[in-house]
């Protein structure tokens, strides 16, 4: 044990707030934490200016649908603006039970819990399922949310290639045959675009009897039929255990889900610590969720819009020479691989009233800083416009 004169007094916990290197350069550049004033889907108003919203996840623009605005604003009146308690005890109300049911049949699950954030759902799949002795299996690239979730579960943690069937095959293979395992994946993976290449993962997962949870927050609404979702898109949905994802995206509200056989899903009900001890989904946004639910099911033209958007999207990235780091999905990141380039460029487009985010390592790879965009049904052809003119300039005027 080093003496007690040797070892220097670490800063108290004030002290590493105040002279936090990385939050003295986000306040700096401010390249964060941006408040529009006001907003009509995808376009908002910043600081006086009118700007297009090209970093939203609202890929079917159904957080300003009429139906699903109506549906929020009747559930505030009948069940008022909170549960005020957790499901397992003031906080369940009808609404969330009929919800459950409709995304459960929707993914073709039996049954689902809700929970008010995306976050709290997909932490909770691993969190509630994996414990101390299990072996944890990731794509390396998996959201923050799913890590937390298998630090939280105690579950040793592996970690393969992102979307790399065969450095999983080899990972798994190392792994001792008794362990009971998980494998934990994305359906669409966010900062990237890429399709989780499942029927390959399944199939090693399948082989050593691994229990399987997808998070499928980008990838539900976006692809399979009627937008059910990665695992319908290869039709794998029952060679996986556990679906979970969030609300906040294509469904246009907040919460999240957790789906799987109903034997799963009471489990978590029991042993879910953001099950038993978080706030119940509120009304409004249950309700938001409910409807575009049904509009996702009996109005197709916005996933047909969203398709036709992000070809054109993307062939308009692709026309100007951006690396689109192989994005098959409607979140295409633009990458630039240069941390000042990058900031330059992500200012650029601001000037030209197009609002992006910026991502630069460690939030990326080394040598992957790029701009993460996301194209919505809800963008026009006026507006593709505009962001085509506000890529070209910003690639003059910033690489
Ligand atoms: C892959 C993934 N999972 C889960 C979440 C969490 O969802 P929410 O923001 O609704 O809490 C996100 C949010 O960005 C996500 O990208």
């Amino acid at each position: 044990m080093a003496l007690s004169f040797f070892s220097k007094t670490p800063p108290s916990i004030r002290t590493r707030c105040r002279d936090d290197s990385a939050t003295k350069l986000r306040l700096r550049y401010a390249p964060y934490y941006h408040a529009p004033e006001w907003q009509d889907g995808t376009r908002i108003r910043l600081g006086g200016r009118d700007m297009i919203m090209l970093a939203s996840n609202d890929y079917l623009g159904l957080s300003f649908h009429p139906k699903t605005i109506e549906a929020a604003r009747a559930a505030l009146h009948q069940w008022g603006t909170s549960t005020t308690g957790a499901r397992v005890s003031n906080g369940s109300r009808s609404y969330h039970v009929a919800l459950e049911e409709k995304l459960a049949a929707f993914l073709g699950k039996e049954a689902c819990q809700v929970h008010s954030a995306g976050y709290l759902s997909c932490l909770s799949a691993l969190a509630a399922f994996a414990q101390k002795g299990d072996i944890i299996v990731a794509d390396k690239n998996i959201h923050s949310c799913m890590w937390d979730g298998a630090r939280l579960s105690t579950a040793t943690l592996e970690r393969f290639a992102h979307n790399n069937p065969e450095d999983l095959r080899t990972v798994a293979a190392a792994l001792p045959a008794d362990a009971p395992k998980m494998l934990a994946v994305e359906g669409v993976y966010s900062m990237e675009g890429h399709i989780a290449r499942l029927p390959e993962l399944l199939a090693t997962a399948a082989e050593h009897k691994m229990f399987t949870v997808l998070d499928d927050a980008h990838g539900f609404g976006v692809l399979g039929c009627q937008g059910r979702g990665t695992a319908d898109h290869f039709g794998v949905a029952n060679q996986i255990d556990i679906i979970c994802g969030s609300m906040s995206k294509s469904l246009g509200s907040v919460g999240g889900f957790v789906a799987g056989d109903r034997e799963l899903i009471e489990y978590l009900r029991t042993h879910g610590k953001h099950t038993i001890f978080s706030a119940a989904l509120p009304p409004a946004q249950a309700a938001a969720a409910s409807a575009a639910l049904d509009i996702i099911q009996n109005e197709p033209e916005h996933l047909a819009r969203l398709q036709e958007n992000t070809r054109r999207y993307r062939q308009i990235l692709v026309g100007l020479g951006f690396d689109t780091w192989g994005s098959e999905t409607p979140a295409i990141p633009v990458v630039i691989g240069d941390k000042q380039k990058a900031y330059a460029f992500w200012q650029a487009l601001m000037e030209k009233g197009v609002f992006t985010v910026m991502s630069i390592a460690p939030a990326v790879p080394p040598g992957k800083d790029l701009i993460r965009t996301a194209i919505s049904a809800g963008h026009t052809d006026a507006q593709l416009e505009q962001i085509a003119d506000a890529f070209a300039y910003a690639k003059k005027k910033a690489l």
